[in-house]
């Protein structure tokens, strides 16, 4: 499918997790992804473990690509402890990383974070007891605040946001109960019902459901690598979204 003139078309996907093995392995997909989509969205998790090598295997894998590509990183990204090497080594490569900001691309307005873990609803863990407890909360917090800060700039009438964690427990439904606390947090949900979007991307929940919505009825999915390949084995692993192209209007 070529790329219409009415609809700016997204091609979403997250934890790729690539390693120094995984050079050659993505060319052809990224080609793929960018011939049916306007625009690439990579939700996180774009290394295995945050490496500079790893960082430039993706970088070079994309070199091909000439549609714009936004992505957020992932817990994976920061597990070297140098996450500002993958985000520089990607920035070269012409990747628009969004921490806590955000950007415009073919008329659409995206706010990305990467969002932090926490847990849902009543289950959410409180500011409350020892100061661990409090600075763990206080990163989920951070992370809210983040998104919100980026999408208060967004002016456009369609609006899309990036995540790796996810905002609710409806796109994480599958993985083990125990483990829901790790997958995300409400607090990134609250940020979306006073600014709400078209649609949220994330990933990180690699055994997660595809779609829900946030309580305010915004389309949220989950578009972590393997559960795609996982839910449709016949498709290439990106998720394929579409927008209303907003017609220029001459001043
Ligand atoms: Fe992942
Ligand atoms: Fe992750």
């Amino acid at each position: 499918m070529a790329p219409t003139a009415s609809t700016v078309r997204f091609a979403a996907v997250g934890d790729l997790h690539v390693t120094k093995d995984s050079a050659g392995s993505l060319r052809s997909f990224f080609a793929q992804a960018a011939e049916a989509a306007d625009v690439l969205l990579l939700c996180g998790d774009l290394t295995d473990y945050g490496t500079a090598e790893e960082a430039h295997v993706l970088a070079d894998e994309l070199a091909l690509v000439k549609v714009p590509v936004v992505a957020v990183l992932g817990n994976h990204d920061y597990e070297s402890g140098t996450p500002e090497i993958v985000c520089e080594t990607l920035t070269k490569a012409g990747v628009r990383v969004l921490d806590g900001e955000a950007c415009e691309i073919e008329g659409v307005g995206i706010a990305g974070a990467k969002g932090f873990a926490g847990g849902f609803g009543r289950g959410s863990l409180g500011a409350w007891g020892e100061p661990a407890i409090k600075l763990f909360v206080q990163e989920a917090l951070n992370e809210a605040m983040k998104l919100e800060s980026a999408l208060a700039k967004l002016r456009t009438p369609r609006r899309i946001c990036l995540l790796h964690y996810s905002p609710i427990a409806g796109t994480v439904a599958g993985e083990p109960v125990e483990i829901f606390p790790f997958l995300g947090s409400s607090r990134l949900e609250e940020p979306l019902l006073r600014y709400p979007v078209d649609a949220v991307f994330h990933g990180h929940a690699h055994r997660g459901t595809l779609e829900s919505r946030t309580v305010n009825g915004v389309p949220v999915y989950n578009v972590a690598r393997p559960l795609l390949l996982r839910s449709h084995p016949e498709r290439l692993p990106f998720l394929l979204f579409e927008l209303p192209r907003e017609e220029m209007v001459p001043a």
